[in-house]
């Protein structure tokens, strides 16, 4: 089992869209797949489908999300908490949902310094039920972050390599060199980088002649980090997939898929494929 965790401090950059599309196209090449939404917007626990409800009272995930799995040691395994997609992707995937309490809860989390371990150790105990962790990130450097880079063993870094994310890149270094020490502490190996991701690139031909060159090798020259080959470009498909709706009565219910499910011929499904061919090979290496 490989654990990756898709994280940038910047929001809005295509996080949430890698995490969930990844998940779900290493679901469809056979992998067993659990996806952990750490985020307290919680939109990759909607965009699997698990948000389906309109009102207060119907949120059935208020008793049972991930941070019911940090709070304790003891209890709330992850077999416990984790319910699979609906909707979303043939094959479903594993998912455990987030909340818009895990803000008030990182307090309490804060205050234990077990909280940070608790999914590292979880994880252990279903090392035979999947083959690949997804976990979908904040865009922000609080406990959450910090528990989702401890657990992984490899990091995807997801960019629109705009000024302001590159200037966040610099922070997301820090960070990554204060988790590994950490790691060290816990007796864990430092975070393989697999790299930043061009994420929401635009299609237009001015634009990839002459400004993502020099913006993909800012990357590497700047902030010595690799790329990946794999681009997801920006397209309104993988928007559309997670905003799907049925009508219901008088209601529209939120139907989101997966774009491999939602637009299995659009140019997305092949750049999702790729990515997720140039990651198998990656983590195959880093083993
Ligand atoms: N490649 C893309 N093409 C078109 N739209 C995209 C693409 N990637 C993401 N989006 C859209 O951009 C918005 C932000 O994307 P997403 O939620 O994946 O980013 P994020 O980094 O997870 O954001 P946050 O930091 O808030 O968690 C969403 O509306 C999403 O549908
Ligand atoms: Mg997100």
């Amino acid at each position: 089992m490989q654990v990756i965790s898709v994280y940038h401090n910047k929001g809005g950059v295509g996080k949430t869209t890698i995490a969930v599309n990844l998940a779900a196209s290493l679901r469809k090449g056979g992998k067993k797949v659990l996806l952990i939404d750490l985020d307290s917007q919680a939109n990759s626990t909607f965009a699997t489908g698990l948000m389906k409800f309109l009102f207060v009272e119907d949120d059935d995930l208020r008793d049972n999300n991930v941070y019911h799995v940090l709070e304790s040691g003891d209890y709330n395994f992850i077999s416990d908490i984790a319910r699979k997609s609906d909707g979303f992707n043939q094959p479903e995937i594993d998912v455990i949902p987030s909340h818009i309490n895990l803000i008030e809860g990182q307090y309490k989390l804060n205050q234990i310094g077990a909280s940070k371990t608790r999914l590292v150790t979880k994880l252990k105990r279903v090392e035979g039920e999947y083959d690949i962790v997804i976990i979908d990130t904040p865009p922000s450097r609080d406990i959450y972050a910090e528990i989702a880079l401890i657990a992984a063993d490899a990091l995807l870094i997801p960019s629109d390599l705009k000024p302001f994310a590159n200037q966040g890149l610099q922070i997301v270094l820090e960070f990554i060199s204060q988790i590994n020490e950490f790691r060290e502490l816990i007796g864990k190996g430092e975070l393989q980088l697999l790299g930043v991701v061009p994420s929401k690139i635009s299609t237009n031909a001015r634009f990839l002649k002459y400004a993502f060159p020099k913006q993909k090798d800012a990357i590497v020259s700047r902030y010595d980090l690799p790329l990946t080959e794999s681009i997801i470009f920006e397209r309104a498909v993988l928007s559309q997939c997670t905003s799907n709706t049925i009508p219901m009565g008088d209601l529209e219910i939120p139907e989101p898929k997966s774009v491999l499910e939602f637009s299995p011929d659009s140019q997305s499904v092949g750049e999702f494929e790729g990515l997720t061919e140039e990651i198998l090979e990656k983590m195959g290496r880093m083993q």
